[in-house]
């Protein structure tokens, strides 16, 4: 039968956030207000001088296809800014492609290297997006568990305990969603090692090093030694600079490494738009205040939700170190963190997603975003810590 779907999505899902989704939208449209947490995205706007250097680019006339790679003065940015505030030095012209966000960098990367069989090592929980695009490809992922008495950390030994001969490649992401997890120096010095050891390429996600808190700092690991050649890191502009809707990012690495993936986005998407690249350098190289005001304020949130989320008898959340989630333990109410998170939205009113949509070891836990007025977490704190009471009885 000619209308049957490709083996290689049978076995995946919707992302089972979209339940939480349907529902919350359904419960506004009767006019209840719902709060939402559920949402990976700042609340912010877009910086102006951002919006203004892209309806510049408008007024210009860059309305048309791009260089592959993206525009040239894109590509020079970013290799300022990973030299810069990452210790990391790629050519500009043969060393970066911008691509529609970090999502189509990953999955640009996995189609370049990635062979059926092959076996990619994830963190769980992760963004399931890393999973699911390994399956696409044909891959096999190797879930790595991450514990809370850990603070999520990747443990190295872990990691190791799962190499084998087809292991091809090994996914970092730091901060982490959805636990806000930041890897320290020594634990990307020990990753390192295993992936020299093991000849394992590497997929670093930066996304979200620039949403980082206290001490916590953000190393990539492309600048350790003998890294560089064999990682490629992931960015964007999505959550430091509030451009989710702009649809950019890109990957950089050793020439070597990323003209095969550039082979893929060329022939994927041609360019990433051309306008929007525009405001990108103004992101870059204009000014880092709006991030910083930004992160400030997610700050504030952070010690808010945690201090309180930990007053709630039978709820204990970690403090996350980056990136704008918080991913507590319900362990002790006796739901699924599906049924927990459902019944939150109905009783409570907020929207936020079950551990479970990011792997296994994610049950038990809801991860909950502070992309939200400082007010209205606080206002749902308060509804949160009533209907857990009704459940406890
Ligand atoms: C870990 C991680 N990487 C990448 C992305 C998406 O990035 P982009 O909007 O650039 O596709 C997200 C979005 O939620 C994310 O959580």
């Amino acid at each position: 039968m000619s209308l049957t779907i490709a083996e290689r999505i049978k076995d995946i899902p919707f992302s089972s956030i979209r339940k939480i989704f349907e529902e919350a939208g359904w419960m506004e449209k009767k006019g209840v207000k719902v709060t939402h947490m559920e949402i990976g995205r700042p609340d912010f706007d877009t910086p102006e001088h951002i919006k203004e250097a892209a309806n510049l680019a408008l007024q210009q006339g860059h309305v048309h296809y791009t260089s592959n790679s993206g525009i040239q003065e894109l590509r020079a940015a970013i290799a300022g800014k990973l030299q810069r505030e990452n210790n990391i030095e790629v050519d500009p012209d043969e060393g970066v492609v911008v691509t529609i966000g970090c999502k189509e960098a990953i999955v640009d990367i996995l189609l370049a290297y990635v062979n059926p069989g092959d076996e990619v090592l994830i963190p769980d929980p992760s963004w399931l997006e890393y999973q699911h695009n390994v399956k696409l490809v044909g891959g096999i992922p190797v879930l790595v568990p991450l514990h809370e008495d850990k603070d999520f950390l990747l443990d190295p030994e872990e990691v190791a305990s799962r190499i084998t001969s087809k292991t091809k490649m090994l996914i970092l992401c730091s901060p982490h969603n959805p636990t806000g997890a930041v890897l320290p120096e020594s634990y990307l010095k020990e990753l390192a090692a295993l992936a020299i050891k093991h000849d394992l390429l590497v997929l670093s996600d930066e996304i979200y090093e620039k949403i980082i808190y206290d001490e916590a700092k953000h190393i990539s690991i492309a600048s350790l030694p003998g890294m560089f050649e064999r990682t490629v890191t992931v960015n964007g502009f999505s959550k430091a600079y509030a451009m989710d809707g702009w649809r950019l990012g890109y990957v950089a690495g050793p020439p070597s490494l990323i003209q095969p993936i550039l082979k893929v986005h060329q022939y994927n998407t041609t360019s990433a738009t051309s306008f929007a690249q525009y405001g990108a350098v103004a992101a870059y190289n204009g000014s880092q205040e709006p991030v910083e005001d930004m992160v400030k304020e997610f700050d504030r949130r952070r010690r808010l939700l945690v201090e309180a989320l930990n007053q709630i008898p039978g709820v204990h959340c970690v403090l996350p170190k980056g990136a704008f989630y918080v991913f507590p333990s319900f362990k002790g109410f006796g739901r699924s963190s599906k049924d927990l998170a459902t019944y939150l939205l109905r009783e409570a009113r907020i929207a936020c997603v079950p551990g479970s949509a990011f792997g296994e070891v994610g049950e038990g836990h809801i991860r909950m975003a502070f992309s939200t007025d400082y007010n209205d977490i606080e206002a749902a704190i308060g509804r949160l810590n009533e209907s857990l009471m009704q459940i406890k009885g």
